[in-house]
């Protein structure tokens, strides 16, 4: 092992020397060890690629699609983009106005980075995914938090306004339908109510819609109520079960994707060619119906926890969106969710997240995924059912 120069490491960037490791993955690191343990904890989809996708990647690199691709993605992908957007969402985005990114992670990156001068801050409601605020602090940003736990964890007009009576400064507004780990989903009118106060702003606002297939009721993209200021993400990680081809999508106004595209370019020149080309694939028309048999799989999952919670009554956020379900932290357990999250994982062997990773607003309440098998799931209720009920009688 070669030892770094003494004194040098004080002299890196501070935003990232202090920067927090992914609490998420550090705490499923830290309970993977525990014998038998059902992992509640995973944020993506247990089902595999479809084949006709998996092919795409396997013709492009057959066809020896083996140079720098376009940074944004090739036409067909953003002409196949564009008709998807508009086909599902009905979002009226052109090919020109959308771009591939390496996953909605580097999307948040190379956006903030557009947006962002040092010392700029943005409007973050929580709880919510943790890259957000993360990465707004590692360039340099300042995040406002949002406590959005006695709101039914949606942002409301009311909350906004007071937010921005504060913080008049602040640039732009990360909101995520469906969220997570809340799995809330703002519903057309709530939109058009923000949009209503948002448009007397020059706020921009970042819509992650990463989870826009994955939606038990009816889904309206951000981008459709307010397209002027609005900037889109979406991906194929969660729709069709593809996190590890990394590749997203930012869609909104042409001269903003512009700009967005010179930090992406020095970032990753351009995503990888056979994960653009198995996009490519995934938001043609063969794949708009993927994810109908995992959606349809993902509720029968959350039907048998639900009928635990109740029958447990635990109190929680039934999800219309996404695959987490969002609870608090079972009243016989110690209420600091750091603290129950590892008696769960110790003394019931059920691994789920501390709702405090994703903003001081989830303290209290913890995040169990329904993106593992029915078999799974069925054992974590079962072993959850036996060790509140035996905690409650005071023998755990
Ligand atoms: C709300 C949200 N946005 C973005 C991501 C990351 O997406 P990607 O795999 O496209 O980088 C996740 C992953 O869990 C997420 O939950």
């Amino acid at each position: 092992m070669i030892e770094l120069k003494s004194g040098l490491l004080t002299r890196l960037n501070q935003a990232v020397r202090h920067a927090n490791d992914n609490q998420i993955l550090r705490f499923s690191r830290e309970i993977s060890g525990i014998e038998g343990l059902v992992r509640l904890t995973v944020g993506e989809p247990d089902f595999t690629t479809p084949e006709h996708i998996k092919n795409a990647a396997i013709n492009s690199i057959q066809a020896d699609d083996s140079h720098y691709g376009q940074p944004r993605g090739s036409v067909q992908f953003r002409q196949n983009v564009a008709r998807y957007l508009s086909d599902k969402y009905q979002l009226a985005y052109t090919s020109d106005d959308v771009m591939a990114t390496v996953g909605v992670t580097e999307a948040i990156y190379a956006t903030l980075k557009t947006l962002l001068n040092p010392g700029d801050s943005v409007i973050i409601p929580m709880p919510t995914f943790p890259f957000y605020a993360a990465t707004t602090e590692m360039i340099g940003g300042k995040v406002i938090p949002v406590d959005m736990s006695a709101t039914d964890f949606k942002l409301t007009p009311a909350l906004l306004q007071q937010t921005l009576a504060a913080h008049p400064e602040a640039k732009a507004l990360i909101i995520a339908t469906p969220g997570n780990p809340t799995g809330v989903v703002y519903q057309k009118q709530e939109l058009e109510a923000l949009a209503s106060v948002l448009e007397q702003t020059d706020l921009i606002v970042i819509s992650d819609e990463i989870y826009s297939e994955i939606v038990y009721t009816a889904f309206t993209s951000m981008g459709t109520v307010l397209p002027n200021q609005t900037i889109v993400f979406n991906g194929v990680s969660k729709s069709h079960a593809m996190t590890g081809y990394r590749l997203g999508v930012i869609a909104g106004p042409k001269i903003l994707i512009d700009e967005i595209d010179k930090v992406h370019q020095l970032l990753v020149t351009t995503p990888t060619n056979a994960a653009v080309a198995a996009a490519t694939e995934a938001f043609s028309s063969a794949g708009y119906n993927d994810s109908l048999p995992m959606r349809a799989a993902y509720l029968e999952r959350l039907s048998v926890m639900l009928a635990t919670f109740d029958a447990l009554k635990l109190e929680y956020v039934e999800p219309d969106g996404a695959f987490y379900l969002w609870f608090k932290v079972p009243t016989n357990l110690p209420r600091d969710d750091n603290v129950a999250a590892k008696m769960l994982a110790e003394q019931a062997k059920v691994g789920v997240i501390p709702g405090s990773y994703f903003g001081t607003a989830g303290n209290g309440w913890l995040r169990a995924s329904f993106a593992t098998s029915l078999p799974q799931i069925k054992l974590a209720m079962n072993r959850l059912t036996a060790y509140l009920t035996r905690n409650k009688r005071g023998e755990a």
